[in-house]
């Protein structure tokens, strides 16, 4: 399917302070994960979704090498278009320079060093305005965006009601995981300028997505249980993901 209303953001920023010293040498994204850079999989997921524009935005570190790898895009059959976040400004702050590219469209949005199973065809078909998430259990929460979800589950398949949605709690509300996979209508960039920067000097995803919480207009679903999810933005959970792609 050509998904025609719906552009895609990649976001690759970040020093990779996570990965030092291996990001000294070679943008996080490009770090190898199974058989192939990081950076594939994203790719990989916004084709399948059917999305043909796709804005990388990446940090300066090594963007020039995150560039010759993926090209035009055209081995994906996308149109890839890029941005450099110069600021270590948070996803939030990454985010907003996609305005220009967004145009009208509405946006698929996954973090570059998010990995995933889950078929993203057909994901985007039923979203039309608001935004969407999707929350997978964890054993370490703390190191999330963490929901707040009502137990019981709606008639709506894996669709849950959110309470409440805290950035890295120190004691987490439940085990559930914000993913980084996102869609978000086109309020998201007035949304993003009213957003103040956090403890840790960023604009926050998690309270962007809380903006829409508060406006009831914040749709979560939970991963399906046979789908696995990780980032690999840790020497801890790279190694995960690299299990989990190898299976
Ligand atoms: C970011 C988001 C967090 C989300 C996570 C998914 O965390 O801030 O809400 O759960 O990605 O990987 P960070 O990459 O800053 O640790």
């Amino acid at each position: 399917m050509n998904n025609n209303n719906l552009k895609g953001v990649l976001l690759c920023g970040g020093k990779g302070s996570r990965l030092y010293p291996l990001t000294k040498v070679i943008n996080k994204h490009l770090v190898p994960v199974g058989n192939k850079p990081m950076v594939y999989y994203g790719l990989e997921k916004m084709t399948e979704a059917g999305i043909k524009e796709v804005l990388i935005v990446s940090g300066v570190e090594q963007c020039g090498t995150l560039i010759e790898q993926c090209g035009d895009g055209k081995d994906w059959g996308l149109n890839l278009t890029y941005k450099v976040q110069t600021e270590a400004g948070g996803i939030a702050q990454a985010l907003s320079l996609a305005e220009n590219f967004a145009g009208d469209s509405k946006l698929f949005v996954i973090l570059g060093d998010n990995i995933f199973n889950m078929p993203t065809k057909d994901l985007t078909n039923n979203f039309s305005t608001g935004a969407k998430v999707f929350l997978k259990e964890v054993s370490d929460p703390e190191r999330f965006g963490v929901a707040e979800v009502v137990k019981k589950m709606s008639m709506y398949g894996n669709q849950v009601q959110v309470l409440s949605i805290e950035e890295k709690p120190k004691t987490p509300k439940s085990n559930l995981a914000v993913t980084g996979l996102y869609m978000y209508d086109n309020t998201v960039f007035d949304k993003i300028r009213t957003l103040k920067a956090s403890a840790r000097g960023e604009l926050e995803v998690t309270d962007l997505n809380n903006l829409y919480l508060k406006e009831n207009s914040l749709i979560a679903e939970i991963m399906p249980e046979n789908c696995w999810w990780t980032d690999a933005g840790t020497f801890e959970s790279l190694a995960v993901a690299n299990k989990l792609v190898n299976k």
